[in-house]
């Protein structure tokens, strides 16, 4: 089948797109467990992202997992389809000339080294969050980490599957140390040297 299908070619370059838009696309990544603070600061920098004027989407595994990646369960090869669908969905929003706030566990390093060849090296950004496994547990916000240690959920990040740490990511945060409005402010800061702005 594959060999039968050719890619259009259309008008509007992605170019144009982020002229449009007034700067340029590419992903940001944030990886961590179930609880460290993801959503939660992402939500944040959407904010103040648009405070600005800049456009942006979070794309979260907790939503994405409801309607496209329904099918997925959390076994390593579905967390693989998992995070290579959202790389696709990513690049399609970064040609679309969106930032994509990505937050995602995506607990093995092979999985995230597949969205950056996906997306390309340079739009794609990596923040580990990297709120200790003790703090995400006490926080125990959706009651999952109970579940787990009572093993009710066999294949839980941090409990009974691994969470591969990041060798070098971009940015790193620890939500135990810094408060939601640091911690979005440190991504944010971090964000405005990739941000290439082009309508002022
Ligand atoms: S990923 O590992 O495939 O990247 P994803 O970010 O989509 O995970 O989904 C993680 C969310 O699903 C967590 O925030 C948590 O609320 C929920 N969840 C349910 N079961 C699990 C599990 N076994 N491991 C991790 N998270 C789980």
């Amino acid at each position: 089948m594959k060999e039968n299908i050719i890619a259009h070619s259309f008008g509007i370059t992605q170019k144009e797109r982020n002229q449009h838009k007034g700067h340029n696309s590419f992903v940001v990544l944030f990886t961590g467990l179930s609880g460290s603070g993801k959503s939660t600061v992402a939500n944040g920098v959407e904010k103040a992202l648009l405070s600005k004027n800049i456009n942006s989407y979070i794309l979260d595994g907790d939503n994405v997992r409801q309607g496209l990646n329904k099918n997925l369960s959390f076994s390593p090869e579905d967390r693989k389809e998992n995070i290579r669908r959202i790389a696709e969905v990513s690049n399609l929003m970064i040609d679309a000339g969106i930032v994509v706030l990505a937050a995602f566990v995506s607990p093995y390093r092979a999985d995230r080294e597949n969205i950056k060849n996906i997306v390309k090296d340079n739009k794609y950004i990596e923040i580990y969050v990297n709120t200790p496994l003790e703090v995400c547990e006490a926080r125990d916000v959706k009651g999952l980490y109970k579940k787990a240690r009572e093993g009710e959920i066999t294949n839980f990040t941090g409990i009974n599957a691994p969470y591969e740490p990041s060798d070098n990511p971009d940015l790193e945060i620890d939500t135990s140390i810094l408060n939601l409005e640091e911690s979005v402010q440190k991504v944010t800061h971090f964000l405005e040297n990739k941000l290439i702005i082009t309508n002022e």
